[in-house]
């Protein structure tokens, strides 16, 4: 495992020690990565050669052991059916490292995995070659043929409005079965004014804000105000909640797992 030069931080790599360390990047690569300090791995795609990409991906496949233990408790708590049916949205932007890797130890699974991005469907597939059925769409347009025992929504943070307002109340109940669960992200907090160490931009810290006032009336998610805010919701009970990286809470982002009530409404 390549060790000083990343550190996981919500869904983002430090890689200015990278840069340090490795000074044969060319001029405008070098700007480009001082230009974006914190840079998600598929701009560092579009960045970096090849050979930093062997070492972003060691990175973040020990991302992914750190955020193991967090995310597959959650798929536990949520009880599924044996041999269930999965859909990973976004699966590609970390080539599965968040959420298809764990899915795929589901004794039984079936799943299907859409991303938007052509390149990450592509990298995606090659990785889990024969594993699992990607699909090249964006999720609120593609017709699916059948409904689904698990959506897992892990889209980018600035998304995380829409999927509590729009997509979890509309196109994701539609597609899962009664008793069907999600697993979405969400903002674990928001800070009173804009802090470095938390690890998001920040104009999504001030969307961070709003959000969890509107939706949630608080700026620290905690198990008890989900089960509060869930408990009238006529489509969907709160199940549990997880901090992404298992760290001391309050965390910047969670997992938060609902179930699809059985009654249709
Ligand atoms: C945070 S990454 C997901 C990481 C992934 N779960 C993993 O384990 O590697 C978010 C991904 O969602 C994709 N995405 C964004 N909007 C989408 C949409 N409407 N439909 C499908 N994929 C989408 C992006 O292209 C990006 O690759």
């Amino acid at each position: 495992m390549p060790t000083g030069f990343y550190a996981p931080f919500s869904n983002c790599f430090f890689v200015t020690d990278l840069v340090r360390m490795h000074s044969g990047l060319d001029r405008r690569r070098r700007g480009l990565l001082r230009e974006h300090r914190v840079m998600f791995l598929q701009r560092a795609r579009d960045v970096l050669p090849p050979r930093y990409l062997r070492l972003l991906r060691a990175a973040a496949h020990f991302c992914g052991r750190v955020q193991t233990a967090q995310f597959e408790k959650l798929v536990v708590a949520l009880a599924l059916p044996p041999r269930p049916r999965v859909l990973d949205v976004g699966a590609g932007g970390f080539l599965g490292t968040n959420t298809t890797a764990h899915l795929l130890k589901l004794p039984g699974a079936t799943i299907d995995a859409i991303e938007i991005s052509s390149d990450h469907a592509l990298a995606l597939a090659e990785r889990f070659e024969g594993r699992l059925n990607v699909i090249t769409g964006d999720f609120l347009q593609h017709p699916f043929a059948q409904r689904y025992d698990l959506i897992v929504l892990d889209l980018d943070s600035p998304l995380i409005p829409a999927l509590y307002n729009e997509w979890i109340p509309g196109k994701v109940k539609q597609l899962l079965t009664r008793g069907g669960a999600v697993i979405a992200l969400c903002f674990g907090y928001a800070p009173e004014t804009q802090i470095d160490s938390y690890g998001l931009a920040p104009e999504t810290q001030i969307l961070a804000r709003k959000f969890l006032m509107r939706k949630f009336g608080a700026t620290v998610l905690t198990p008890a105000i989900l089960e509060d805010a869930y408990r009238q919701d006529a489509d969907y009970e709160f199940v549990a909640m997880r901090g992404k990286l298992g760290a001391v809470p309050p965390e910047t982002i969670v997992w938060i797992g609902l179930r699809r009530r059985q009654a249709d409404t």
